[in-house]
């Protein structure tokens, strides 16, 4: 059985950030709701268990508790934050209400530096604080190894048992050395070994799709982003010729994209890939649309239906064929975010934010089976994979582009020459912001087209023209967002490639807007 973590959520903001930071240290970690009962805990034979932060009370009428049974088998546990005072409430310490909810950077001083936590680590570090309640009494047989300037138990232990507590948050980056404490926590105490890295889960991951899916066939939708592309790289390695994956050009892609996915994944890995022009016809239910959430739904609806003919033609043939068997499966890219059953804790806004872009659903009505061969891995985890696989760095760490493509960048209505000249302006941004370094090392940046023409002069000539906006920004996962201060040089660049080289644009604007309470997309 795969070595690994067991992290109960509390309904922490960092709950993922731990699983991860757990993860690059090549061990596999899981997160489980907060009341999963001890003995299924015990049958997936952790190494370690770790009780997440949360924004509860201990004290408060539904505080969310795990089974005390956690303490009876023998498992290394470590308490983060809201963990500390769980291991308190059950293990006899004793919690207060902060006078002040402690929130922001302390130093933490180590008294005991013979606590495994603490190995190889300074004596005082920088450590971040969030939290209302503080620990005043530690659990019995537990003792303090750190203090911080307003806590005596900023850290505990009951050496012993392997029971260890943090009050402080070793995840977040603000405690620049917490991957070191988690480290120590993994290595030394729970004694897990490097066995977690995408070279050894290509091989478990093909076992696992091969055994599910045997000799029946299966279909993928494959978008050109990273997620589709993986998914598509590594069944393919699975299963061959068993995977036929279904590409559609919806007319509102952006330059050259059919051609890479083409050029990828058919002449490349030799996937079957069945390529689907449906631009005109998406364009012809555009026409005339403006609202932005009605391209949307036109977009997605036109989407479902092209793709269930393409899965119908691909039926027929198939049966036609001597060797024919029936697609059975649907594979999927859904990644371990979105697997993950998120807490519902009032104050947790993970809890809250659940992805409202699903342009690309299929309808359950389209009877098959699913294979989500990514659904353990979060998005580093997928490049890196795609890496292994042998992708094209230009598609594993493509930025992320919108499921209703250029229709919610061209402000207004979506037409045949407006398309074109996005994706003129569009292209122009991509390269230059590849050239300078930039598009690999920020979120997105791309080029939105106004509806407003406005007068220029270019040569003798009085021009009336569009306006492309230029969007660059920074963010983690698209929640919020900042834009990227770039370079005036590299501005300059690009407004002037774009008006002399895209016919119908004589203006170019920067955003400065960040998100909050703008949004990454103009639409
Ligand atoms: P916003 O504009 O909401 O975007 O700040 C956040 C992130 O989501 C992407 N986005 C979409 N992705 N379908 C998608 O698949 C959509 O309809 C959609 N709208 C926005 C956007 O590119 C950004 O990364």
């Amino acid at each position: 059985m795969l070595e690994q973590i067991i992290i109960l959520d509390f309904g922490s903001q960092y709950t993922q950030v731990i699983a991860r930071r757990i993860r690059e240290r090549n061990v596999y970690s899981q997160i489980l709701r907060y009341d999963v009962p001890a003995d299924e805990i015990a049958k997936l034979k952790p190494a370690g268990i770790i009780l997440s932060g949360g924004p509860s009370s201990v004290y408060a009428k539904d505080a969310p508790l795990p089974d005390k049974g956690i303490f009876s088998l023998g498992i290394p546990i470590l308490g983060i934050c809201y963990g500390v005072q769980i291991l308190a409430q059950f293990l006899g310490g004793k919690v207060e209400k902060g006078l002040r909810r402690e929130y922001g950077k302390g130093t933490l001083r180590v008294t005991d530096g013979s606590c495994p936590l603490f190995t190889n680590l300074p004596e005082t570090l920088q450590v971040w604080n969030s939290h209302g309640d503080k620990l005043t009494r530690s659990p019995r047989d537990f003792k303090s190894v750190a203090v911080t300037e307003n806590s005596e138990y900023a850290a505990i232990e009951n050496r012993e048992q392997r029971f260890f507590g943090l009050q402080f948050h070793p995840e977040v980056a603000h405690t620049p050395l917490g991957r070191e404490i988690i480290s120590n926590f993994v290595h030394r105490i729970c004694g897990c070994d490097r066995t977690w890295t995408m070279r050894s889960y290509v091989g478990q991951a093909v076992d696992a799709i091969r055994e599910q899916v045997g000799t029946d066939n299966v279909i993928l939708g494959l978008s050109g982003g990273v997620d589709s592309s993986v998914a598509a790289a590594l069944l393919h390695k699975a299963i061959g010729d068993q995977l036929t994956c279904i590409f559609v050009n919806n007319g509102v892609l952006r330059a050259r994209e059919a051609e890479t996915v083409q050029n990828v994944f058919g002449k490349h890995f030799h996937i079957q890939l069945k390529y689907v022009d449906a631009s005109k016809r998406f364009l012809s239910k555009l026409r005339g649309v403006t609202d932005p959430e009605r391209k949307r739904k036109i977009i997605g609806r036109e989407f479902i239906s092209v793709f269930s003919d393409a899965v119908a033609d691909l039926k027929k043939r198939r049966a036609l064929a001597a060797h024919g068997r029936p697609f059975k499966f649907l594979a999927q890219g859904t990644l371990y975010p979105d697997v993950i059953e998120s807490v519902p804790i009032a104050g947790n806004p993970a809890a809250l934010i659940k992805s409202h872009h699903n342009v690309g659903g299929l309808p359950k009505k389209m009877k098959f089976e699913l294979v989500e061969p990514l659904k353990c891995l979060f998005k580093d985890e997928v490049r890196e994979l795609g890496l292994e696989l042998g992708l094209p760095r230009e598609i594993v760490f493509r930025q992320p582009f919108p499921g209703p493509g250029l229709a919610v960048r061209i402000l207004g209505e979506v037409t045949p020459q407006r398309c074109e000249i996005l994706r003129n302006a569009d292209a122009i941004v991509v390269e230059e912001m590849k050239t300078s370094g930039f598009y690999y090392k920020i979120w997105q940046s791309f080029a939105v087209l106004l509806p407003v023409r406005s007068v220029g002069v270019m040569g003798d000539e009085r021009t009336y023209d569009y306006t492309i906006a230029i969007r660059a920004v920074e963010s983690q996962d698209g929640m919020t967002a900042d834009w990227v201060k770039l370079p005036y040089e590299l501005l300059e660049k690009l407004a002037s490639r774009i008006v002399n080289e895209v016919k119908g644009v004589n203006r170019c604007v920067f955003d400065i807007t960040s998100k909050p309470p703008g949004t990454i997309e103009w639409e």
